[in-house]
């Protein structure tokens, strides 16, 4: 397989769709991810509307992640992907989606065993035939008594607008189910680490919440949660690698440095048609969730050290113990 590790040559093969194919993507959704033009547009059209309509406001965010971390106040400690990062990506995704909260911990087993599969193991049989089976479900009922939540919109276009199949629309909502989950999480774990280890940046950022933003920003330069997409050109096999080129020295000078003032654009959420079109919400969580932690705290350090793990294509820390004190 070729591989692609600089700025410069991935950016150029994420935005010319007309030599570099999507559908090595194809083992994920065949619909948006792996569609190339001119079968992508319509359909992506429809996504982006969907996530548009449905985005899940920032003081709802923070009430979530206030909820996740009162046990944590009390306890004075937290595990950071545990206890707070992923539970709260799985809010969220059931916020928009209209997946009721209980299910949430569904949610999070489906991301894990998609991404386990593109990791190349063995695929968790029963949780992905309860992942068809409930995509089966959520979408025959917004079917048949649309309610306006993300599935709903999803549905209901992708049978008129974008004139798919029911097997199609499916493996739309089956990719938005999981395309959001582990790797949001993954830079809200990355995030919060940043700031638990460096005491400048921690006060800095309690003095102005606003630099939350750039903080997030950083973590996905530095440590983007997904670490390569897969294209086709001339025949063969093509690893566009978002890890590399956002370390890339020409584009992000002394690339190891964590430095929230770069003003770089960086390749965490891919470029071109395909561009994540849920940069906003991964964004977004990540802040909130880091300035709901820092306003509920006067002092955050690390208890331990973080694991991080690095598989095949995602990166960023298994487990971050925390020590919080409540202000
Ligand atoms: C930090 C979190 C996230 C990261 C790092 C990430 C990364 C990416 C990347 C790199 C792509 C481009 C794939 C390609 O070019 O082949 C992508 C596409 C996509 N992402 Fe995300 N993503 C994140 C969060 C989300 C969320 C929260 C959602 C849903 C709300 C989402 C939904 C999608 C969808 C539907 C696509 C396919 C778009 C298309 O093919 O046009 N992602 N993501």
């Amino acid at each position: 397989m070729r591989e692609l590790t600089t700025d410069a040559d991935v950016r150029a093969a994420l935005t010319d769709s007309a030599h570099y194919s999507s559908r090595p993507m194809g083992a994920l959704d065949r619909v948006l991810i792996g569609a190339d033009p001119p079968g992508h547009a319509p359909v992506r059209r429809l996504v982006a509307a969907a996530l548009r309509a449905t985005a899940v406001p920032d003081d709802v965010i923070a009430a979530m992640a206030g909820e996740l971390l009162a046990p944590a106040l009390q306890h004075g400690k937290a595990e950071a992907v545990a206890d707070l990062a992923r539970p709260l990506a799985a809010a969220v995704t059931a916020a928009q989606l209209g997946v009721d909260r209980a299910a949430a911990g569904d949610l999070l087993r489906f991301g894990d065993a998609v991404s386990a599969v593109a990791d190349g193991q063995p695929p968790d049989l029963a949780a992905f035939a309860e992942l068809d089976l409930a995509v089966a479900r959520w979408a025959a009922s917004r079917r048949s008594c649309p309610t306006g939540d993300g599935i709903s919109i999803v549905v209901t276009g992708a049978r008129g607008q974008a004139g798919l199949k029911p097997r199609e629309v499916r493996s739309l909502v089956r990719l938005l189910v999981v395309a959001g989950i582990v790797t949001s999480a993954r830079l809200s774990a990355v995030t919060l680490l940043a700031v638990a280890t460096d005491r400048e940046l921690q006060a800095r950022v309690r003095a102005r919440p606003a630099d939350a933003a750039l903080v997030v920003e950083e973590a996905l330069r530095r440590d983007p949660p997904l670490r390569f997409v897969l294209r086709q050109a001339a025949g063969e096999t093509v690893a566009c690698r978002l890890d590399q080129a956002n370390r890339d020295p020409v584009a992000h000078p002394d690339p190891e440095r964590f430095d929230p003032d770069r003003d770089e654009p960086h390749l965490a959420f891919g470029a071109g048609p395909h561009r994540c079109p849920g940069a906003g919400l991964a964004r977004r969580q990540a802040k909130v969730l880091l300035q709901v932690v820092l306003a509920r705290t006067s002092a955050l350090s690390p208890a331990g050290d973080a694991a991080w793990e690095r598989d095949q294509h995602l990166q960023g820390p298994a487990a971050v113990p925390l020590a919080l004190t409540p202000s």
